[in-house]
C-alpha cells in the first residue's frame, strides 16, 4: 500500500457551487467548525475549505475571523482582468480583499456552460496569482473522450495549456475532475485517479518545474463521499479532494474531512 505520509497538507475543499445564500452560508460554517471541533479535528494535519458563491463571501469571511476557526475559504471562479468594463466579473484583488484564499478556475461547469477554453482558464489562474490567490485549476475528460482517448489524454492537454501562462514558483493546486463522475455517483476508481494525478504532476514538473511538482495538492473530484474518499487518499498522487453535492451535508462534509479516522479501513 502506498504510504500515507507526504509533506503535501491534504486538502479537503467543498465546492458548494450554485447553492446556499449568505445567511445559509453562516449556519452551515458554523455547523461544521463545530462537528470537527467537536470530533478534536487536527486542522494542522488536513486543510478544509470551502467555496461559497460569491454572495455569500463576506459573511464566510467575517464568521471565520469573528470566531477564529481554522477553516479557509475561496471562491468559484475570478476574473482574467484585474477591472474595468466587464459587466458581472468578478476581480480577483475583490476575492483577496475578503481574505479569500483559493479561487477556483475552470471547472467543468464552466468550461461547458460558459465555453472557457483552456487558455481562459490560463489567464484566470494567472489572475489569481497575480492578486496574491492561489488558483484550483480543474481538469477532466468527458464520458466520451475517456471512450476515444483514454481517461488523462484530455486533462493533461487542457493542464499544459493552463499552466503555459503562468510563472514557475508558484502555489497552485489541481484537481482532476472527470466530467461524467460529477454529480453522477459513480466515481473514478482510485486506481484512474492515481494513474492521471501522476501524469497531471508530471505536467506540473514540466512546465513549472520539480519542486512545484513536488509542493502541488492534486485533488481527485466526482461523486466523492464519505464512504469512498479514504480509498482516493490512500493513493500517493491524490493529495485531496473537490467535493459538490456532499460538501452540502455538514456530517457527511465532516466525515470527509476527518478521512485520517477511516482510511485505514
Ligand atoms: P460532485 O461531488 O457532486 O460529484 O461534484 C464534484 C464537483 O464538481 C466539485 O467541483
Amino acid at each position: 500500500m502506498a504510504e500515507l505520509t507526504t509533506d503535501r497538507i491534504p486538502l479537503i475543499a467543498g465546492n458548494w457551487k450554485m447553492n446556499l445564500d449568505h445567511l445559509q452560508s453562516i449556519a452551515f460554517v458554523q455547523k461544521l467548525a463545530w462537528a470537527l471541533k467537536d470530533a478534536r479535528f487536527d486542522f494542522s494535519t488536513v486543510e478544509v475549505a470551502v467555496f461559497p458563491p460569491f454572495t455569500d463571501l463576506r459573511s464566510v469571511q467575517s464568521l471565520i475571523a469573528g470566531d477564529k476557526f481554522e477553516l479557509t475559504f475561496g471562491a468559484q471562479d475570478v476574473s482574467e482582468h484585474d477591472s474595468g468594463a466587464y459587466t458581472g466579473e468578478v476581480s480577483g484583488a475583490f476575492l483577496k480583499a475578503l481574505d479569500c484564499k483559493f479561487a477556483i478556475v475552470g471547472h467543468s461547469e464552466r468550461r461547458g456552460h460558459h465555453a472557457e477554453s483552456s487558455e481562459t482558464v490560463g489567464s484566470k489562474a494567472a489572475a489569481a496569482i497575480r492578486h496574491g490567490l492561489v488558483p484550483v485549476i480543474c481538469v477532466g475528460e468527458t464520458a466520451e473522450d475517456l471512450e476515444t482517448k483514454g481517461a488523462s489524454a484530455v486533462p493533461v492537454e487542457q493542464l499544459e495549456i493552463a499552466l503555459a501562462a503562468l510563472p514557475k514558483s508558484v502555489e497552485i493546486v489541481v484537481a482532476y475532475e472527470p466530467v461524467w463522475a460529477i454529480g453522477s455517483g459513480q466515481a473514478a476508481t482510485p486506481e484512474q485517479a492515481e494513474d492521471v494525478a501522476g501524469k497531471l504532476r508530471e505536467v506540473i514538473g514540466r512546465s513549472l518545474g520539480a519542486d512545484t511538482a513536488k509542493s502541488t495538492r492534486v485533488l481527485y473530484g466526482g461523486s466523492v463521499k464519505s464512504g469512498n474518499i479514504a480509498s482516493f487518499m490512500r493513493q500517493p498522487n491524490v493529495d485531496g479532494a473537490l467535493v459538490g453535492g456532499a460538501s452540502l451535508v455538514v456530517d457527511e462534509f465532516a466525515k470527509i474531512a476527518r478521512y485520517q479516522s477511516h482510511v485505514g479501513v
